[in-house]
């Protein structure tokens, strides 16, 4: 992948991810770090010293309004994705906010009509759809190597120290199905398109449970059922609160296949397990990346801005399928009642 000129990123936002992926545009031959900014001017200063920014700005507002910036990486907490990706779309800068879009698929929707009305590139930044291991995944589905795809178990979880987190708050539209879950739908979506020869499909019904925190107001464990045209079901579990495995499984009526590594993949010897009725063992698919997870996602951005694409194609996500992930994701909050502040002030 080589480009003409590399993309001028703007960051919004020095927190964790953010971090991540200022690596990924120092290590992109197709990406500079034009500028960050934070709500602390000297947080922005040490940031761009780290990676190599050229300009650290006290406020984010300042970054959309720099000229030199041509794209924005959103990494903020959820409640502010829409304002900000809304903001940096009317300065007619392309965008990748983070997952999940919005707060719901009603502020998602108005997201993408921003970007689609000042055309500018716009995807939410599900990074494993990026890998070539999800690409290969969705082709052994589409080949019908496992048969009908039955049953998808897919998991992400993790255990929270116990620092104050963004997660645990409800003002900041956290929890478990917002930071975590949208993983495991996603991917339900994809496999379940992929099995009838779509780029995703949207479930018939969601039912989910889930423990909310006392003191957060969100979930910190969840789980919940998804029920497919067809009949192929899903069974969903994320939680910020305790670490297990992450593997995803895929039970077809001729096969079963295991992703060790579906959200994180590696960037050599990526691992899908395929096993067919009848083998003895399983057929192992190894995939390389041509770079590092967050860095794949950088240059499928340019590719997409190169070419003039304002929407990511599938695997990566397209709007379609995040508006589609929205709608699951409230329908998941919904089984569970959760509700976030900003929207009873909204009423959206
Ligand atoms: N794709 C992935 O692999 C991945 C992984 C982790 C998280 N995420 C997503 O990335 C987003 C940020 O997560 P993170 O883990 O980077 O969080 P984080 O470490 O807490 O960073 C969030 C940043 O947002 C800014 N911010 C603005 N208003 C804030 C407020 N009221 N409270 C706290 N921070 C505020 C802060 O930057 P300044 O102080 O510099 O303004 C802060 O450093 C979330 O939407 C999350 O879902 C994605």
């Amino acid at each position: 992948m080589t480009h003409r000129r590399p993309i001028a990123w703007g960051i919004l936002g020095t927190g964790m991810i953010a971090r991540k992926l200022a690596a990924a545009i120092a290590e992109s031959p197709s990406a500079t770090l034009a500028a960050v900014g934070s709500r602390n001017l000297e947080s922005a200063r040490r940031f761009a010293r780290e990676f190599g920014g050229e300009r650290a700005f006290g406020s984010y507002d300042e970054v959309l309004r720099c000229d030199a910036v041509e794209a924005v990486y959103i990494a903020l907490p959820n409640q502010l994705h829409a304002e900000w990706a809304m903001r940096a779309a009317a300065l007619r800068r392309h965008v990748l906010c983070e997952k999940p879009l919005a707060v719901n698929r009603i502020e998602a929707e108005r997201v993408i009509a921003a970007a689609r009305s000042a055309r500018v590139f716009l995807m939410e930044a599900f990074m494993y759809r990026c890998h070539p291991q999800t690409e290969r995944l969705v082709q052994v589905i589409r080949d019908g190597d496992i048969g009908e795809v039955r049953l998808i178990q897919a998991t992400f979880t993790f255990k929270l120290g116990p620092r104050d987190d963004i997660r645990l708050q409800n003002a900041a539209a956290g929890g478990g199905i917002m930071d975590v879950g949208c993983y495991p739908l996603s991917m339900a979506r994809l496999i379940a398109g992929a099995a009838r020869g779509n780029p995703f499909q949207n479930p018939t019904d969601i039912t989910g449970t889930a423990h909310i925190g006392e003191r957060s107001r969100v979930d910190e464990l969840a789980t919940a059922s998804a029920k497919f045209p067809g009949g192929c079901l899903a069974a969903l579990a994320c939680g910020i609160r305790v670490a297990s495995e992450h593997t995803l499984r895929i039970w077809g009526s001729a096969g079963h296949i295991v992703v060790p590594q579906p959200w994180i993949p590696p960037q050599k010897d990526a691992r899908i397990l395929v096993q067919r009725e009848g083998q003895s063992t399983p057929t192992e698919l190894l995939v390389d990346a041509p770079a590092s997870l967050y860095a794949i996602e950088i240059e499928r951005v340019a590719d997409a801005i190169r070419t003039g694409d304002l929407e990511a194609r599938s695997p990566c996500m397209s709007w379609a399928d995040t508006l589609g992930n929205m709608a699951g994701l409230d329908a998941w909050r919904a089984a569970v009642g959760l509700t976030f502040d900003c929207e009873r002030r909204t009423g959206s």
